[in-house]
């Protein structure tokens, strides 16, 4: 479904040359949930970024099912690759309405943008929004900037799957979000993804989550992995095994910021 081969990304900045993906070779089935840790600076976002197409590689090619989408435009890969961020503001139009990003979100990477929602298009956007439980579907015509970081979020969530892609890149999406707030995301991000059986990348310094949730776990250093785990070797793996992991490559608990609870 998603392949990745020989895929570097060397930043130069002047004279500086960092080296945030090293030559990486990943594989993703269809439907598979991958979840992925590391350290400060280890390159997660960067490889969310050259799939979802906003960084370009400096060697290597992506495939998507049978496409070679390397040199393909991040506003053509959004069809097909959602995208959600740490930052609950990033993924909306703040000033516009719900039923105006939800319009948005529909029709994206198509050309035509007509803003308004046909009654059709409307009840079926209200029936999603029932499915979210939060009484959302009650604050169609409310300006999104009313909304709180959670709301925000889900409204997000939704967002990025209303135009069905294949692929859900989630970087530390509930990170800016309370406990309470981040549990119900990520309930709600699972229930999405098991509907709609998408194929899940999803960084997270919660290693407990990294465990608990999807089917293989890939942990990244400089811009490398250097450990991927699936299936029950994944689930039965402890916060203290991935601990001595990282303590492997001597990399300290300052270099990973990583929430060993809930
Ligand atoms: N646009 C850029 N220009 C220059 N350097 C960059 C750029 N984006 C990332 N880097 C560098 O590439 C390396 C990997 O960064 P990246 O953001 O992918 O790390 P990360 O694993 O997501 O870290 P964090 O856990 O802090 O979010 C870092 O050293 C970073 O400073
Ligand atoms: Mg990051």
């Amino acid at each position: 479904m998603l392949s990745l081969r020989g895929v570097s990304k060397v930043f130069q900045i002047g004279a500086d040359r960092k080296v945030a993906i090293r030559q990486i070779d990943l594989d993703l089935r269809s439907g598979e949930f991958l979840t992925i840790i590391g350290s400060n600076g280890a390159g997660k976002s960067t490889l969310l970024n050259l799939i979802a197409g906003t960084v370009p590689p400096t060697t290597g090619t992506i495939r998507l099912a049978d496409m070679d989408i390397t040199g393909v435009p991040p506003h053509i890969r959004a069809r097909r690759i959602g995208r959600i961020v740490q930052d609950p503001l990033a993924g909306t139009a703040p000033s516009m309405t719900v039923a105006e990003n939800l319009a948005l979100a529909s029709k994206r990477g198509r050309r035509t943008l007509r803003l308004g929602l046909p009654s059709r298009m409307h009840r079926r956007i209200r029936a999603q929004l029932e499915v979210l439980n939060i009484g959302m579907e009650d604050r169609l015509d409310c300006s999104v900037s009313t909304l709180s970081g959670g709301e925000r979020q889900a409204l997000t969530i939704l967002m990025a799957t209303l135009a069905q892609p294949e692929i859900l890149l989630l970087d530390e999406h509930t990170a800016a979000l309370d406990p309470s707030n981040a549990a119900m995301i990520v309930r709600m991000t699972c229930a999405f993804v098991e509907r709609l059986g998408l194929t899940t990348l999803m960084v997270t310094h919660n290693m407990e989550q990294a465990i608990e949730l999807g089917d293989r776990l890939v942990m990244m250093h400089k811009g490398e992995i250097i450990h991927d785990i699936a299936g029950e070797a994944k689930a039965t793996t402890s916060v203290g095994e991935l601990v001595d992991m990282f303590s492997r490559h001597h990399i300290v608990d300052d270099e990973l910021l990583l929430e060993r609870v809930c």
